[in-house]
């Protein structure tokens, strides 16, 4: 029997369009309560050195007010490390962050940083908080992250969502396989195998049907399609497709 698919939020963008006007509205926090009554199993943030979305205050709001367990994605520094720390969310993503970058362009050299990422994530386990390794589906990299005792490994599936855009089947297929090898491996390693970023109504469902895969972390395009449809349609209607997709494993 495969395993439940679960969906986590990303809600960073709304907090995106609330910094634009400098004010408190629209509220991450009233988006995340919306995100669990339609069907999200956790909640994603990412709070970025430069607070260009989420804030610290809103860190401290999500765990103060939201019962779904906390995703928290965050750069391996001495300043994130600490807020981890003093807000314990369930799990923290561990992403590279580039300050000129529009949005998390690769994954984690894990392989290249062995030391590093091994003793930050001992830090984060021994205060129970579950770590995430976002990597892309590379073989180095998926071994490096068991080396350094993940509990998650999060495949970035920003290269074949491109794909799906580009609407190029040979890179489609690709992609998807590297995906599929990746979560398989990750699994066969005993890690917990997530995948997300730049997911669409168009190219989740491809994903969703990796048996191995437990969990998707979908952001922008949920916000986005949210102007059109609204946030709780939006969210549904991913959740719809995630299921469907599953389904066909049985
Ligand atoms: N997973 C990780 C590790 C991310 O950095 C992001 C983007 O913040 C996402 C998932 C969600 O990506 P998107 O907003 O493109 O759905």
């Amino acid at each position: 029997m495969t395993e439940f698919l679960r969906l986590g939020v990303n809600i960073d963008h709304v907090a995106t369009i609330r910094n634009a006007r400098g004010g408190a509205h629209p509220d991450p926090l009233k988006a995340a309560n919306i995100a669990t009554l339609a069907g999200a199993d956790g909640i994603t943030a990412h709070l970025r050195e430069d607070r260009r979305h989420i804030s610290d205050a809103d860190i401290a709001r999500l765990r103060a007010e939201i019962d779904a367990p906390l995703n928290l994605e965050m750069a391996v520094t001495e300043e994130m490390g600490k807020i981890a720390l003093r807000h314990k969310p369930n799990a923290c993503c561990l992403v590279p962050e580039k300050r000129e970058e529009i949005t998390t362009e690769g994954g984690l050299d894990i392989a290249g940083n062995n030391n590093r990422i091994n003793d930050f994530s001992k830090m984060l386990q021994e205060q129970n908080i579950r770590v995430s390794l976002f990597i892309d589906p590379d073989e180095a990299q998926i071994r490096a992250s068991s080396d350094v005792g993940a509990d998650i490994i999060e495949l970035h599936a920003g290269s074949y969502a491109h794909a799906v855009i580009s609407g190029d089947h040979k890179l489609i297929t690709h992609e998807l396989e590297k995906l599929c090898i990746g979560a398989e491996l990750g699994h066969e390693l005993g890690l917990e195998v997530h995948a997300g970023h730049g997911l669409t109504f168009d190219s989740v469902a491809a994903v969703a049907a990796i048996p191995q895969i437990v969990e998707l972390n979908i952001g922008h395009f949920l916000i986005g399609e949210a102007i059109f449809i609204g946030l709780d349609a939006s969210i549904k209607k991913m959740r719809h497709l995630m299921d469907k997709a599953r389904a066909t494993l049985g």
